[in-house]
């Protein structure tokens, strides 16, 4: 068991390019499960998950979010928002990110988290989706099954490992 979450943290490479291929509503009810279950500062759980599928709202998102046009061809896209009045939203919303990428990986589909944080598209796509002010955007997620390997050089753990002091 451990070694196969390894296994898939290792593996995971951000995925741009998606078969049009259909995830059902289990499997992302699941992953966003994943999400919902990330660590938040004091147990707060400031988020909001938005999933959107269908064909036109997925392609609005793609031409609010400059550098996620792939938004377009995923299956779906999860928005992921925090509450902007609590300590910590930056944080705790990457950290559901980022268990949403190994949730999703673990079911066999790719990924790639586009930012929302501080972006021009911030405030747009929370409009557009009709999500209350309260709420940031913290980041989106493009889902999809795919067929392409993706390898981007990564520094070796010898660079960045200090044991005890720099
Ligand atoms: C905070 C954050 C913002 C990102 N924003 C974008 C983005 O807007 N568009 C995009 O194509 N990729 C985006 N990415 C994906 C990165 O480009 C990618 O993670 C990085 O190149 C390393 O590749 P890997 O995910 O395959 O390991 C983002 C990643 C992070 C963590």
């Amino acid at each position: 068991m451990a070694s196969e979450v390894i296994r898939i943290i290792k593996e995971r490479r951000s995925v741009r390019e998606y078969l049009p291929r259909h995830i059902s509503k289990e499997v992302l009810e699941d992953i966003v499960d994943c999400g919902r279950l990330a660590p938040s500062a004091r147990n707060l759980q400031p988020w909001l998950f938005v999933v959107s599928t269908e064909k036109t709202i997925k392609e609005e998102i793609a031409k609010l979010a400059v550098h996620g046009r792939f938004i377009a061809n995923a299956a779906a896209c999860i928005s992921v928002f925090c509450e902007r009045e609590n300590n910590h939203p930056v944080e705790d919303g990457s950290a559901a990110t980022q268990n949403i990428l190994i949730a999703a990986k673990a079911h066999g589909i790719d990924s790639c988290w586009v930012a929302g944080y501080k972006k021009e598209h911030s405030e747009s796509v929370r409009e557009f989706l009709g999500v209350p002010q309260k709420y940031m955007l913290i980041s989106l997620i493009a889902l999809g099954y795919s067929d392409k390997t993706v390898n981007k050089p990564k520094k070796a753990l010898s660079e960045v490992i200090r044991w005890e002091k720099y």
